[in-house]
């Protein structure tokens, strides 16, 4: 066993790993010694997250909709290693008002970004983790937003719940295999997708902060920190779970 926290030689796919949690992520898992393909539509911006990692990487530009996607970093992947880990970490929210307002259009593009894409990167990366023998990680970025029903934001609450479902489905189907399968709930973390719901809205940055047993937001390596956890050894017997980061959010009444 390698030290139980650590990831030396493990390779591990990102989507959204331009800006963010991803990107965060990206640090995480490169200091601790993976490899990292980095997924994401913005070339420069995953050229300049690349470049700033201490350790091997690739980068996938693509939108991760796109199942075709999914298989080229699959194929990035096997150029680094044996393939370890998923993280799907992709995800918008680009609307904000009321479920009686929401549109097919809206529901199907959040739908497509946040919850299927998860499926088909998914798809992807379970052969190739099956075909090394040793087991792999999936860990899906879910939210506070899948346990309560928070405003304006209905189909992206839906699609958390849903990676949630498909979480816990994929962990029972392929427990036998070692492949273990995660999910992670932030609360708040400051970045660009918290930034737009806030100017969208100004009274919910502060209603974020008050609800919070904290007292705060979290930073983006509070969310990258409890990832690494999931993929690495020292969560071998963890599955079909969904572990908040969330500073107390929901243990708030
Ligand atoms: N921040 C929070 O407070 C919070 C809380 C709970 C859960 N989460 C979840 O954590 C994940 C990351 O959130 P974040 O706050 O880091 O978001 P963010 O700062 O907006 O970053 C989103 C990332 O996803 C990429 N992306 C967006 N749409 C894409 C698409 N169609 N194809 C490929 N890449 C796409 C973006 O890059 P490009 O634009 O370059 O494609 C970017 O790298 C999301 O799933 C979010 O729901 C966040």
């Amino acid at each position: 066993m390698n030290e139980p926290f650590a990831l030396d030689g493990r390779v591990v796919i990102i989507t959204g790993a331009s800006r963010g949690i991803g990107k965060g992520t990206a640090h995480a898992v490169s200091r601790s010694g993976g490899s990292v393909v980095l997924v994401a539509r913005t070339a420069d911006d995953l050229e300049a997250v690349a470049a700033s990692l201490p350790g091997p990487s690739r980068v996938v530009v693509g939108a991760v909709e796109d199942p075709a996607v999914a298989d080229r970093a699959v194929a990035a992947a096997a150029e680094l290693g044996d393939l370890w880990g998923l993280v799907n970490n992709a995800g918008i929210s680009p609307y904000y008002h009321p479920a009686a307002e929401t549109s097919d259009d809206e529901w199907d593009h959040i739908l497509r970004v946040n919850l299927r894409a998860a499926a088909s990167f998914s798809r992807a990366a379970i052969p190739a983790m099956a075909a090394t023998g040793r087991g792999g990680r999936i860990v899906n970025l879910s939210s506070i937003a899948a346990f309560a029903g928070l405003p304006n934001i209905v189909a992206y609450n839906a699609t958390k719940a849903a990676l949630d479902a498909m979480t816990r489905t994929l962990a029972v189907e392929l427990g036998p295999t070692g492949i273990l399968v995660n999910s992670i709930a932030p609360g708040t973390i400051t970045t660009e997708l918290v930034g737009e719901l806030m100017d969208a809205n100004p009274a919910l940055a502060e209603k974020f902060v008050s609800k919070t047993a904290m007292g705060r937001v979290g930073t983006v390596d509070e969310a990258a920190w409890p990832i690494v956890f999931l993929l690495s050894d020292a969560a071998g017997f963890m599955t079909g779970q969904v572990m908040l980061v969330d500073g107390g959010r929901l243990a708030a009444a």
